[in-house]
């Protein structure tokens, strides 16, 4: 049976393309979208739907419709160490926070509780597509996407791959690594949920030999699989890298056959000029993980440089180098970051007229582009665009209903695009009323 929802619809077409309606309808249909638009009258004269047969849910005027949260990047096990050691840097975070807490998922349960509250965590705040890192070990991992499965989230998951420069307590032979994620994606397959995929996941190149990355590689193009890892977060690391393979992070990734259309990676924040061309060639896309980047000390990304070269972005919270499970808080780090690079790029050293590092072309993200970041941006990184990201028909629908007056009722009537600001700036999960994935209600009520 159909569903109509009438009301305030928002979504995004492109970077650039934000439309709305304010009167508008999406039709459901066995989970996906069979209409959209302004006319619903019209869409029901010409669909030829009986009418009597239609179940309407109508929206309330400080309520609209919006795809729902993609998070391009989250660590699910560190949910347990979240808001722990955020003033030091990746590698010593890494050994001292990361590392310890990942090696405790032998014990299944623990992964088992830790697992099931990040899932319902992201879920609550509205993250209906999520790129899960797990960890190294094979049984949890499972359990984490058994977890995803159960409470309906969309999700691609990946056993993590670690063979060298770690320590002896969380690392693996090439071998287990290899026959570990092959593993994986045959438990994955032998699931059979649409929702939930495999995905190839080396760490990092520092954490991975050669020959691992490139077996990686291999198995990631003979199934056809997604990939994800990070990229050039930190001055540091990028610096061991160069200097155990002798090119840059970007070539390492690329002599081993994992730069990809279905991959992505982290963070990006230090790329230079060539390595986004390459992974622009290879279209290969990028997470923006704005609260990491702040609390690891890592560095500014400039987002709007990515862009303009042709790069496909997304929005990661990396939880727990992000501080928050919420894609609306990685939103608003976002704006913040690109304002902050906006001042730095344009205000004036002490009144001398002009700063250092000028650049008056420079544009900070709109709050609706970094809107299209946090929803299309990221499934069409992920690869998933086709299924997901906003509300074409023949997607999924994959929605949130969203309630600007859960906590005071706005003064006055509001736009559509002061609903959005408002929600963008001031709202969190409790204004989150309803979570839909693939037209299934996973969260909260109507
Ligand atoms: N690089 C390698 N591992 C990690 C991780 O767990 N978090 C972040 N932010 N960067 C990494
Ligand atoms: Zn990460």
């Amino acid at each position: 049976m159909p569903t109509v929802y009438r009301g305030t619809i928002v979504h995004t077409k492109s970077f650039n393309e934000f439309e709305s309606f304010k009167e508008g309808f999406v039709a459901v249909e066995d989970g996906k979208i069979i209409g959209i638009g302004g006319d619903y009258d019209n869409w029901l004269s010409t669909s030829k739907i009986n009418a009597d047969l239609i179940s309407e849910v109508r929206l309330s005027r400080f309520q609209f419709l919006s795809p729902g949260f993609c998070d391009g990047h989250i660590h699910a096990p560190q949910y347990a160490q979240i808001g722990l050691g955020m003033s030091v840097p990746l590698l010593d975070w890494l050994n001292t926070y990361t590392f310890p807490t990942e090696a405790k998922y032998v014990d299944k349960e623990f992964a088992q509780k830790i697992y099931r509250s990040v899932v319902e965590a992201t879920l609550r705040c509205g993250t209906t597509l999520a790129s899960y890192f797990a960890t190294n070990n094979l049984e949890s991992t499972l359990i984490l996407a058994e977890e995803a499965a159960r409470q309906g989230q969309r999700a691609l998951i990946g056993k993590v791959c670690s063979n060298c420069n770690s320590p002896d307590f969380y690392v693996e032979t090439t071998d287990e690594s290899v026959r570990g994620t092959e593993a994986f994606v045959a438990a994955i397959r032998k699931l059979n949920n649409p929702l939930v995929l495999p995905t190839i996941t080396p760490r990092f190149a520092l954490s991975c030999s050669m020959e691992l990355l490139q077996k990686l590689g291999n198995i990631a193009k003979q199934y056809d699989l997604h990939v994800q890892s990070h990229i050039s977060e930190n001055l540091t690391e990028i610096e061991v890298v160069r200097d155990i393979f002798k090119t840059s992070y970007a070539n390492a990734y690329d002599d081993a056959g994992l730069l990809t259309k279905k991959t992505v990676m982290a963070h990006g924040v230090h790329l230079q000029d060539d390595e986004i061309a390459l992974l622009k060639k290879r279209g290969t896309a990028i997470i923006h993980c704005p609260a990491s980047n702040t609390n690891l000390n890592s560095g500014i990304c400039d987002v709007q440089r990515l862009i303009k070269a042709g790069l496909t972005v997304g929005l990661g919270t990396d939880v727990s180098g992000g501080n928050s499970v919420s894609v609306l808080t990685a939103l608003q780090r976002a704006i913040e970051v690109s304002k902050h690079l906006d001042f730095f790029k344009k205000q004036n050293i002490l009144g001398t007229g002009r700063s250092e590092t000028q650049d008056n072309d420079y544009q900070q993200l709109t709050y609706k582009q970094a809107f299209y970041l946090a929803t299309l941006g990221g499934a069409k990184a992920l690869a998933l665009d086709h299924i997901t990201g906003n509300f074409s028909v023949g997607k999924d629908f994959d929605a949130l209903l969203v309630d600007v007056s859960v906590l005071e009722k706005p003064h006055r009537p509001l736009t559509v695009d002061e609903l959005l600001e408002k929600f963008i700036y001031t709202g969190d999960d409790r204004n989150i009323k309803a979570v839909y994935v693939a037209g299934k209600l996973v969260k909260g009520t109507v």
